[in-house]
């Protein structure tokens, strides 16, 4: 079987990996989606949040299968018997970092290619830090991502911040300031 690996944090999944995950799945057998469980790394979403909204939002595509791994990427690509690695290009600045992955990834591991795949330019701004920090300020996150990301997302902030995050989407950018240093910091980690 020509079997494929998307490996990524996926805090949340965003239209712009769903993008990549549709068109990838059509050229192999069968895609995995391979959620990088690393506890040392703070995630908004725990790696069971994060499974349920990349099944429900791969629900139509047959051959997709979701799951989650820690360790070596190459290593778990051995253990899936998968041959190829597919990673998403947004912009020149995704391109340095890319570049030494799949150079350490081919070191160790030389029968496993990677396959990089342009980003579709309606998304190459579009990354799971923008989508999280547009939610915490109450923006609308409904063209960015699909709606049981969106439904986890403002639950995750009510549960997360309760009664400060209900009086600051009354008092709104007024309210801002003082959130900047205690929700933010929590809230937005990095990448
Ligand atoms: O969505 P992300 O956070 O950019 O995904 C990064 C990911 C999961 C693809 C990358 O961190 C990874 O492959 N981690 C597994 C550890 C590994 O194999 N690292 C490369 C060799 S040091």
């Amino acid at each position: 079987m020509n079997r494929a690996i998307y490996p990524g944090s996926f805090d949340p999944v965003t239209y712009g990996h769903l993008d990549i995950i549709e068109r990838s799945s059509r050229l192999f057998d069968c895609l995995v989606v391979a959620i990088l469980n690393n506890p040392k790394k703070d995630y908004l979403f725990s790696v069971d949040e994060r499974i349920h909204m990349l099944k429900e939002s791969t629900k139509h595509l047959y051959n997709v299968e979701i799951d989650s791994f820690s360790g070596l990427l190459v290593d778990y690509a051995k253990i899936k018997d998968a041959k190829v690695i597919v990673k998403g290009l947004r912009a020149i600045s995704d391109f340095e970092y890319e570049l030494q992955m799949a150079s350490i990834n081919k070191k160790l591991s030389p029968s496993i290619e990677t396959l990089f795949m342009m980003t579709n330019n309606k998304y190459s701004y579009l990354s799971s830090s923008i989508v999280k920090e547009v939610a915490l300020f109450n923006g609308n996150v409904d063209c960015l991502v699909p709606p049981i990301v969106s439904n986890c997302i403002y639950q995750k902030i009510k549960d997360k911040y309760g009664d400060k995050y209900n009086q600051y989407k009354t008092q709104q950018r007024y309210y801002c300031c003082d959130l900047k240093d205690t929700m933010l910091e929590e809230f937005l980690i990095k990448k």
